[in-house]
């Protein structure tokens, strides 16, 4: 894993000829074309780089971009990978271990979701304070390699309050409202029961998706700081009776992904 990873590392790097982003960004639904808006971009498909897997999701474009974003040197992950499509938590995981070897600060973690919390109205978006991982899986499963993170590893502190705050503040500066609360990670495809997410609600948690906790956990073992942002595309199911569909999740993330990108360049600008 860890020769692996390096070389991955080595061929973006040279790759992104000279420029050395700071800041990965993963886009989630909505946000893939923030991708297009870089400055002396330059894309790599995840199929060239060396042992990343290639994403099956529809309307996932799975590629790399890196450029200028806000006057920051960044680089989008343009499409990602879930577990409901068949990968390893692992293999989800991957590119962001690879973000770490690459030498990046942080990563910006985005996301579609459920809204279970009442009080969160659809098109809101979530700061995610923390996450319930109900996959019942783990990116760590397996031998681990000491030179990437400790085999036990700490939980406390996946979301640093530094990076939330930074969300909150240019949240402020673009006049909107940020909602706080807990991700809860399933693993899908099929959206829950309305069971389901009741016991969610019980147990904690304000919004729910099929993707970033597996990122999250292999961040936190890399040692790289995660902010992590949902937009809440629907509410939950069983809150308002009606059948969840996809298409309501994806019309939901085009018509706030304005918005959602104009608050991601104000996060950029200011780390
Ligand atoms: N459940 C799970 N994943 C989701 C949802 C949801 O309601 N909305 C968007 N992604």
């Amino acid at each position: 894993m860890y020769e692996k990873l390096h070389e991955s590392a080595v061929f973006l790097r040279q790759a992104f000829a000279g420029q050395v982003p700071q800041t990965a960004l993963v886009l989630g639904s909505g946000l893939g074309p923030l991708a297009d808006e870089l400055e002396q971009a330059v894309a790599v498909p995840f199929g060239d780089v060396p042992h990343f897997c290639q994403s099956t999701a529809p309307d996932h474009a799975g590629r790399l971009v890196c450029g200028q974003l806000a006057g920051k040197t960044v680089l989008c992950m343009q499409g990602r990978l879930h577990g409901y499509e068949g990968y390893t938590p692992a293999q989800v995981a991957y590119p962001i271990v690879v973000f770490r070897a690459l030498g990046m600060r942080q990563v910006i973690l985005t996301n579609a979701a459920g809204g279970i919390n009442e009080q969160f109205a659809v098109g809101d978006f979530m700061v995610v304070d923390d996450h319930i991982n109900f996959t019942g899986k783990s990116p760590l499963t397996g031998p681990n390699d000491a030179r990437i993170g400790p085999r036990f590893n700490d939980m406390c502190h996946v979301y640093p309050k530094a990076l939330r705050q930074v969300a909150d503040d240019a949240a402020r500066a673009c006049g909107i409202s940020l909602q706080h609360g807990v991700y809860v990670g399933v693993n899908g495809p099929q959206y829950e029961t309305p069971a389901e997410i009741r016991m969610f609600r019980t147990m904690g948690g304000d919004a729910v998706g099929m993707s970033t906790v597996f990122e999250s956990i292999a961040a936190a073992h890399c040692g790289l700081p995660v902010l992590a942002i949902s937009m809440i595309t629907n509410l939950a199911a069983g809150i308002t009776g009606q059948a969840l569909s996809d298409e309501e999740v994806k019309e939901m993330a085009q018509k706030r992904g304005e918005v959602f990108r104009m608050l991601m360049k104000e996060i950029v600008k200011r780390l």
